[in-house]
């Protein structure tokens, strides 16, 4: 599999087989990923993994207390949510009902069933960055998360990015004994793909590269 096709096989997957990731998939992953390019090579990324018992608790506590409420998301996240969407993102979200439709038919309404409930992932990659860091931190995680996504996909394993992983950042934190000198940035759900949940087919648009990149010359 090349670097490209990787990228192209690469999509959200929201619904998990039950069968666990063994533990020397998941550090060939992280292996592969040690690779990946950040500021100073300071390698800000601190990896904590839940999987059994642990991510049951996680679970529990998330479907109970978490999720988008009123105020936002319901226990609230380490990071803070932005702001505001600036107008072409609120246009490229919005692309994301019809495409749903379009690959997930009835499938569509476990979109928020999944959601509440981590997808029924076996393990989730917890990425945390030091509190001292500034923003600068966080663009050395977005590339490591892309790094172990794309590692993922060559294994046959799925992957979501989610905000909905990290919406108990005290239950994340007591379960992982994540130090409180971290910040929980982002969870990464992974395991083997159901292939015959159809939510898994979603295949999100892209504005068109060629308006999605500007020379100057
Ligand atoms: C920081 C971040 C947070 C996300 N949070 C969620 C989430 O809470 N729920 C969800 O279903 N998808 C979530 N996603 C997945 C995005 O919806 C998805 O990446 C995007 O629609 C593009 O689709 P693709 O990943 O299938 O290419 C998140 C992705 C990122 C990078």
């Amino acid at each position: 599999m090349t670097v490209t096709e990787a990228l192209n096989k690469r999509s959200s997957i929201r619904a998990y087989l039950p069968k666990p990731v063994p533990k020397e998939i998941l550090m060939e992953i992280f292996e592969a990923a040690q690779r990946t390019p950040s500021w100073a090579n300071t390698q800000p990324w601190e990896v904590f993994v839940a999987a059994g018992a642990a991510l049951g608790r996680i679970k529990d506590a998330a479907a109970s207390g978490g999720g988008p409420g009123p105020g936002g998301y319901g226990g609230g996240t380490d990071l803070p949510m932005p702001a505001q969407w600036s107008e072409d993102a609120k246009r490229r979200t919005a692309t994301i009902g019809a495409s749903m439709q379009r690959d997930c038919g009835d499938a569509m309404g476990q979109f928020g069933p999944l959601n509440a409930g981590m997808y029924n992932a076996p393990a989730v990659i917890y990425l945390c960055v030091d509190k001292a860091h500034g923003q600068w931190s966080l663009y050395d995680i977005g590339a490591y998360s892309q790094s172990v996504m794309l590692a993922a996909v060559e294994r046959g394993l799925g992957t979501i990015p989610a905000i909905m992983l990290v919406t108990r950042p005290d239950v994340i934190r007591k379960e992982l004994n994540i130090p409180d000198n971290l910040n929980i940035a982002l969870g990464i759900a992974i395991g083997y793909p159901d292939p015959d949940n159809k939510i898994n087919n979603l295949h999100t648009e892209r504005d068109d590269v060629t308006t999605a990149v500007r020379f100057g010359e």
